[in-house]
């Protein structure tokens, strides 16, 4: 099997953790005679202050030309004075808009070795499995009208989805219900908003299509809570652009680490893969950084692109085998007795994982 992958690890964090998911993939190729291609390119602060833009066209030709993008992650302190359009998070949300997928995968899995770790009680989390699905284009990230009238000390942002917008990333929610427990959740604001009485209303609609999924409506501040108090409750999460942002950032409270989130954006030209997590600058440069979730990011390109299901699987199965063995980044020791435990840096944690797959 061959596969092209363009890597935009970005600021922080992100070429640590990066760096850590493109070893596991060429330890993957190599193990099973793959030809995995790593073509590696700026994006965010990087390009910025190398390119003067976040999102050089030399990086969107490449991201085009290539089957997956694995993204590390942007964003740092020195650019948060920028306004949005030139600032780091800007060349990712022109990427994501480029490359055009709509549906952004984000599991939250509750690894049992963590169940401690969640601030959460372990008998809550113990078997949490959610799998959300992001609306990533639309919404208040991409809506217009959108400015700053600075004179008139004024600013706005556009909430807006089309029928079909709505339609096509429900669609993707329900079939993944159908290979799952069958439970679709989708979570609007709309007791308030028009926006959502529309997204509601449509995903009624396109629910007739998959009549063996159960599908309930919460509004996202109740979900908000319910996710705390009993997520495992929840299959499949359908939520719009921002509140996915929040309550998968949320969900990394029952996973034990926001370092323990992938996700994988599907339904566009080329598929584009990024851990859940941004470029951490408390951490960056340290070797803190819990490589897991842009590992587990690696597992999603092996099955959602290459269709290597068994890989994917064995990649999983490495990652737990450390945690079982006791393997922790700081992150993870956070709230648990540190007896027992490896305290791991992130490249150490990343090799530990390698030498686990060898033996699968
Ligand atoms: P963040 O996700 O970078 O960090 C939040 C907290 O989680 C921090 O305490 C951090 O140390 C910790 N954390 C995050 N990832 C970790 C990991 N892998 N291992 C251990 N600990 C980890 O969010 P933030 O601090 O709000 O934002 C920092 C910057 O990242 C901002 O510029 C933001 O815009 C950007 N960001 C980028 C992305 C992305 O590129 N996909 C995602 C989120 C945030
Ligand atoms: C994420 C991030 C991004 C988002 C930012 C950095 C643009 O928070 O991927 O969750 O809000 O989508
Ligand atoms: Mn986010």
């Amino acid at each position: 099997m061959k596969l092209k992958i363009l890597v935009v690890a970005g600021d922080g964090i992100g070429p640590e953790v990066t760096n850590e998911a493109v070893a596991v993939l060429q330890d993957v190729a190599a193990l099973g005679g793959h030809e995995f291609t790593f073509t590696e390119r700026r994006i965010g602060g990087v390009a910025i202050v190398q390119d003067g833009t976040p999102l050089p066209a030399d990086t969107l030709n490449e991201a085009l030309a290539s089957d997956a993008v694995l993204l590390g992650a942007v964003g740092g302190n020195e650019f948060n004075s920028l306004p949005p359009d030139k600032r780091p998070e800007a060349g990712l949300l022109q990427l994501r808009a480029a490359l055009g997928g709509f549906a952004n995968l984000r599991p939250a899995f509750a690894f049992k070795e963590l169940a401690v770790n969640s601030p959460l009680r372990p008998e809550i989390v113990d078997g949490a499995d959610i799998m959300f699905v992001r609306e990533l284009l639309g919404g208040l990230y991409f809506g217009q009208p959108r400015a700053w009238d600075r004179d008139k000390g004024e600013s706005w942002n556009t909430m807006r989805y089309t029928r079909d917008e709505v339609a096509r990333v429900a669609r993707i929610a329900f079939k993944l219900a159908q290979g799952r427990r069958k439970k679709l959740t989708s979570v609007d604001k709309a007791n308030v908003l028009e926006v959502s009485q529309l997204w509601r209303a449509t995903v009624n609609e396109v629910a007739a299509e998959f009549p063996d999924v159960t599908l309930e409506h919460q509004y996202v501040d109740a979900m908000a809570m319910h996710l705390m108090n009993q997520p495992r409750n929840y299959d499949v999460v359908l939520t719009e652009n921002l509140f996915g942002d929040i309550l998968s950032d949320e969900s990394a409270v029952i996973t034990g680490s926001l370092g323990m989130l992938p996700s994988a954006t599907i339904g566009g030209k080329v598929d584009l893969y990024e851990p859940v997590h941004g470029s951490a600058p408390d951490i960056a440069g340290k070797g803190l950084a819990n490589p897991l979730g842009a590992i587990l990011t690696g597992a999603m390109i092996l099955r959602l692109t290459a269709g290597l299901e068994a890989e994917a699987m064995a990649v999983r199965t490495a990652v737990r085998t450390v945690l079982e063995n006791g393997g922790r980044t700081a992150d993870l020791m956070r709230g648990t007795n540190p007896q027992g435990y490896n305290l791991l840096s992130t490249t150490a944690m990343g090799a530990q994982v390698r030498d686990t797959l060898k033996q699968i």
